[in-house]
């Protein structure tokens, strides 16, 4: 990420759970044809617990390319990744894909950017945090609601 900023950025021990959401030194890029696109080189940021993170750049500043890394979803891509995404003491660069595949829906999510094609537009956006939360957790929708409120993650 070139032009991207994503503040607070502090010094943390490395593997201490404290932050929800550590990403350390991360690179993404592209080999092409034109030659590498270093759409994300060297973006280091933490998240606590309940609190939230907003990342501002301008359009092809490496926002959804980090997102989509955090998410693990370049899998199966052309994508060479490097650097550490701590989740919740987790690393998840070098997890196996079926664990990031049990991660993901359970402790981290993505809304994409295309809402008339990442939401449904006749539920509420709570009904639709709710049901991918049941999908991974087999509780009744009235215990899934205020878990979901709450940002529990599952335990998957
Ligand atoms: N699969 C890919 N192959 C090559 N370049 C890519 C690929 N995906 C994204 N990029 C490039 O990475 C850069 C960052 O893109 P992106 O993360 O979509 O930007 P943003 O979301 O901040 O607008 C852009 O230059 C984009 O063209
Ligand atoms: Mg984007």
């Amino acid at each position: 990420m070139t032009a991207a900023a994503a503040m607070p950025l502090q010094a943390s021990s490395p593997r201490a759970p404290r932050e929800l959401l550590d990403v350390r030194d991360l690179r993404i890029h592209f080999p092409t044809d034109d030659g590498l696109v270093n759409a994300v080189d060297g973006l280091s940021f933490q998240v606590d617990r309940g609190h939230t993170l907003g990342i501002v750049g301008e359009s092809g500043s490496g926002k959804s390319v980090t997102s989509l890394g955090i998410l693990g979803l370049h899998e199966g891509t052309n994508a060479l990744i490097s650097g550490e995404i701590w989740l919740e003491g987790e690393e998840l660069v070098s997890a196996m894909p079926a664990r990031i595949r049990q991660l993901r829906g359970s402790k981290m999510a993505m809304i994409f950017q295309d809402p008339l094609s990442s939401m449904h537009p006749y539920y509420t956006v709570g009904d639709q945090i709710i049901e991918a939360y049941r999908i991974h957790n087999d509780v009744s929708k009235t215990a899934a609601i205020p878990a979901t409120r709450a940002g529990k993650a599952g335990d998957s």
